[in-house]
């Protein structure tokens, strides 16, 4: 029996996540894989339910997981609170640092019938395939914050960027480990040429390439990687980055596969796995059952590999989503002239009959 605890959270979270759980009901008809779900309220819900965002409960139900699936948090409802019951920094960052989930793998795969779904040529984004290593605990994110107000008027923040070799060696390794499994090419990303932090990140990288003769190793600044993603993305295979660089590359590399709604990820590094996709809880749109769910139902893919090692099981989700894109269905954010528009249940169920 597998215990995974859902956190649907806010916005579209909802609907993804009930579209993630349709398939998974899918897979435990097809495998008789037990699962034990837990629902527990998270972020700017759980924020109006019950005073704070990561309510105690919720936290005891993740550490006590085999995984965690989660939706997406926040809105523009919650944005005016203080920071600490804010639904990212009083929610999900500390529920990030409290399962100790330091790497963040981002794939980006374009499937074959969405080449043409990019706002990039065909040509420059058909067959890629490539993964952001995200580090997740560290840097701007958590580095301690200040805000002073001037006596002439005005204020001044502080925000720290912090690492130690220790921080950046073991989310290398697994960004190294997964180039070996892959293509064996390694970019290392940074801003060596004017951060302290970088040239750190640099030579603790560096360090580490003598134990992987297998693995070409190669650095490049965030600036230039930033324009090499929409110049020529095909020359990447590993992408590894500090927390900051990431968020911003991954959300750049996911419209090379025609949507942001199309990107899982999975959170690694403690005992407890966390699936979440990479898109947020894009109020705009919640409720109307028009958000893509695939990014969730490819994070409980991710799940189903990583965390309950069930490789066979992600194939078959990972199959699923790939001949329901082939047969001409699409969410409008992926919509193409001439195929059929469906809605965020509608694909979720078209993906689970596929299982
Ligand atoms: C992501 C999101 C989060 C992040 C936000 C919601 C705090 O953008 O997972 O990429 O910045 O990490
Ligand atoms: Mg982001």
């Amino acid at each position: 029996m597998f215990k995974i605890t859902v956190l649907p959270g806010d916005g579209v979270g909802p609907e993804v996540i009930a579209g993630a759980l349709r398939v998974l009901e899918a897979v435990r008809k097809r495998t008789g894989a037990k699962f034990e779900l837990r629902e527990a309220p998270f972020g700017g819900s759980a924020y109006d339910q019950t005073g704070t965002p990561l309510p105690e409960e919720t936290l005891r139900l993740c550490l006590d997981s085999d995984a965690v699936l989660l939706g997406a948090v926040g809105g523009p409802k919650w944005d005016s609170l203080p920071v600490q019951q804010r639904p990212e920094a009083g929610a999900l960052l500390p529920l990030r640092k409290k399962l100790e989930v330091f790497a963040n793998i981002r794939p980006s795969t374009v499937f074959p019938s969405l080449a043409d779904a990019s706002t990039l040529k065909r040509e420059v984004v058909e067959g890629l395939d490539l993964v952001v290593v995200r580090e997740l605990t560290g840097g701007l994110y958590f580095g301690e914050k200040r805000r002073e107000e001037l006596p002439g008027g005005g204020c001044r923040v502080v925000e720290t960027l912090e690492y130690t070799t220790g921080e950046i060696e073991r989310v290398a390794r697994v960004a190294f480990e997964l180039a070996r499994r892959r293509r064996g090419k390694l970019t290392s990303v940074d801003k060596a040429n004017v951060l302290e932090s970088s040239r750190l990140w640099r030579e603790v990288v560096s360090g580490l390439a003598a134990q992987y003769p297998d693995v070409e190793l190669n650095h490049m600044l965030v600036d230039n990687c930033a324009m090499q993603l929409v110049r020529n993305p095909k020359q990447f295979d590993v992408l590894l980055t500090e927390n900051m660089f990431g968020d911003i590359l991954s959300d750049q590399a996911s419209q090379l596969t025609g949507s942001i709604g199309m990107l899982p990820s999975a959170s690694l590094g403690g005992r407890v796995g966390l699936y979440e996709p990479i898109h947020g809880s894009a109020p705009d749109i919640a409720g109307r059952d028009v958000a893509n769910p695939i990014a969730s139902i490819l994070s409980a893919a991710m799940m189903l590999r990583y965390s309950l090692r069930m490789d066979e099981a992600a194939g078959l989700v990972e199959r699923a989503v790939n001949d329901v894109l082939q047969e001409g269905y699409r969410t409008a954010d992926i919509m193409q002239p001439g195929m059929h528009r469906v809605g965020t249940a509608e694909m979720a169920s078209l993906i689970a009959e596929r299982i």
